[in-house]
């Protein structure tokens, strides 16, 4: 039984680390075009958390597709990179707003992808 945790733990280990933080929510389909794609990238400092905001539409812009698929796409595969999230709008609205938070001392260097339909 504490062998097969530690087995266990271990795994979790493994996935959670060494690996990049990709985020995709939704699905793309037949008839959805690219309304939104550009690289974020961020240089580490020693000792700071560095963030991105990412709205779409660009403030100032008007937008009429619903997004159908999100899909932020961690460029530093050995999982030094930062975390997404999604912190407002999505899925079947016509905005997002998407935080992009990197590790202590770290950077960033995402490429976010959103697919809409009109
Ligand atoms: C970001 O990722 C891209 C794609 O992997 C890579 O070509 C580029 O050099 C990276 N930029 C930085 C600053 O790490």
């Amino acid at each position: 039984m504490r062998t097969l945790s530690v087995a266990i733990l271990f795994c979790l280990a493994a996935i959670c680390a060494g690996q990049s933080h990709d985020l995709s929510i939704g699905q793309a389909t037949y008839g959805d075009v690219i309304v939104y794609k550009a690289d974020e990238i961020k240089y580490g400092f020693p000792f700071f958390i560095r963030t991105s905001i990412i709205e779409y539409p660009e403030p100032g812009q008007k937008n009429y597709a619903y997004i159908k698929a999100i899909y932020i796409k961690d460029n530093e595969r050995d999982g030094s990179g930062g975390y997404p999230s999604i912190s407002a709008g999505g899925i079947g609205q016509r905005f997002v707003k998407i935080k992009l938070k990197s590790q202590r001392g770290g950077g960033l260097n995402f490429t976010v992808t959103i697919y809409g339909r009109y």
